[in-house]
């Protein structure tokens, strides 16, 4: 019995793996990104983009499990829904609005640790917020000219 379960499960995975993968890198200068048009500097820029820039950006490091599903799939949901709630490559291409309003919540979001996500973390351990960042982060966001 157990010996059949395993077979099929195999079978499964094996399956599965004619999913198409989706890949989220692009080859287009970002010339409306965040860094080119709100002077981030070194120290911030490189946190956004080991804990954020995944998910929020248009180019994704792909570890090496992302060639297999369904760990693949599941990458893929996640970078298309953080894209389109935030995307840090298309952000100077957003409404004064729209800035305002992803500026907030961004703050929020680093102030709850909501972000980044926490099923992400358990994976890459390297995207965790130290306090210093944290505050790094917070320091720079609340000074920004759409959070008032
Ligand atoms: C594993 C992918 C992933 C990572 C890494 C990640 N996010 Fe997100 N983020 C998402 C997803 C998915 C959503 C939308 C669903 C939700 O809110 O849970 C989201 C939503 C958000 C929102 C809400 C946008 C809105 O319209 O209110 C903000 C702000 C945000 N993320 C900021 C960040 C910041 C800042 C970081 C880095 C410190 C980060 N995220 C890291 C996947 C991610």
């Amino acid at each position: 019995m157990i010996g059949w379960l395993a077979v099929l499960v195999v079978a499964i995975v094996l399956v599965i793996q004619v999913i198409p993968v989706e890949r989220n890198v692009s080859t287009v200068p970002p010339g409306q990104s965040f860094e080119k048009t709100e002077k981030v500097p070194a120290n911030v820029a490189a946190i956004l983009k080991v804990s954020c820039y995944d998910c929020h950006s248009n180019n994704t490091r792909y570890p090496w499990y992302s060639e297999l599903q369904p760990a693949a799939y599941f990458m893929a949901q996640h970078m298309k829904e953080g894209k389109e709630e935030l995307n840090f490559d298309e952000f100077n291409a957003y409404s004064k609005r729209r800035k305002k309003a992803k500026i907030t919540s961004i703050i929020s979001q680093i102030e709850k640790e909501e972000m980044p996500l926490k099923s992400y973390l358990m994976l890459h351990s390297s995207a965790r917020l130290s306090a210093d960042e944290k505050k790094e982060l917070l320091d720079f966001f609340r000074d920004n000219e759409y959070s008032k």
